[in-house]
C-alpha cells in the first residue's frame, strides 16, 4: 500500500513536468510565429495579396517597365520580380548594401522557386499571389538566384542572379536612369 502511493507521488511528479515542458514548447513556438510574422521573416494568412497572372504584362504593378529596383521617398529600395517558363524578369537585379531592401515577387505562368543564396529569402513564387520579403546586404557581392522548385523541362536553366552594390555606386546608376534600375545588359 505505501509502495503504492510512493509510486504514484512520482508518476504525478514526473507527468507534472513534462506536462510543464510541453506548455513551455508550446509557448516558445507561438512566440517565434509572432515574432518571425512582425518581422516579415514569414506571412501568416492576413497578409497574403493575390493579383491575376493573366494580367500581369498588361497593366498594374508587374508590367515590365516597373521590373527592377526602385528607390523609395524613405531611402529604402523596392525590388520587383515576374518569374515565368524559365526565366526571372529582369534576370540580373542591382541592389545597394546597407540599406533595406523589399522583395515583391510573383509568377506569371506555374508554380517557381525563389532563393537568393546566403540571405533569409527563400520561398515559392506561386502566380496569383505576391510574395514579399525584406533583407538588407551588409556587404556588395554577387548572389545566385536559382529557382529551386521544379517547374518544367527547362527548371535547371532558370535562374538570375543578385548584384549587390554600394550605396554611392547604387545612387549614381539609379539617377542616371529614368526608371528602374537592374543590372541586366
Ligand atoms: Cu522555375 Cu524551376
Amino acid at each position: 500500500m505505501a509502495m503504492n502511493s510512493a509510486s504514484h507521488d512520482v508518476a504525478e511528479r514526473v507527468e507534472k513536468r513534462w506536462a510543464m515542458v510541453v506548455v513551455a514548447i508550446i509557448l516558445v513556438l507561438i512566440a517565434m510565429t509572432i515574432y518571425t510574422g512582425l518581422h516579415w521573416a514569414m506571412m501568416p494568412p492576413s497578409r497574403v495579396e493575390t493579383i491575376r497572372p493573366e494580367t500581369l504584362h498588361v497593366s498594374g504593378e508587374f508590367v515590365e517597365s516597373n521590373l527592377g529596383s526602385a528607390t523609395e521617398p524613405d531611402g529604402s529600395v523596392t525590388v520587383r520580380i515576374v518569374a515565368q517558363q524559365y526565366s526571372f524578369t529582369p534576370q540580373c537585379l542591382l541592389v545597394p548594401a546597407n540599406t533595406p531592401i523589399t522583395f515583391r515577387a510573383t509568377s506569371s505562368d506555374v508554380v517557381h522557386g525563389f532563393l537568393v543564396t546566403n540571405t533569409n529569402i527563400n520561398s515559392m513564387l506561386e502566380p496569383g499571389y505576391v510574395a514579399t520579403f525584406k533583407t538588407t546586404f551588409d556587404k556588395p557581392g554577387e548572389h545566385l538566384m536559382p529557382c529551386h522548385e521544379y517547374c518544367g523541362v527547362g527548371h535547371q536553366g532558370m535562374w538570375a542572379h543578385v548584384r549587390v552594390v554600394d550605396k554611392a555606386s547604387f545612387a549614381q546608376m539609379a539617377g542616371a536612369s529614368s526608371g528602374r534600375v537592374s543590372c541586366v545588359k
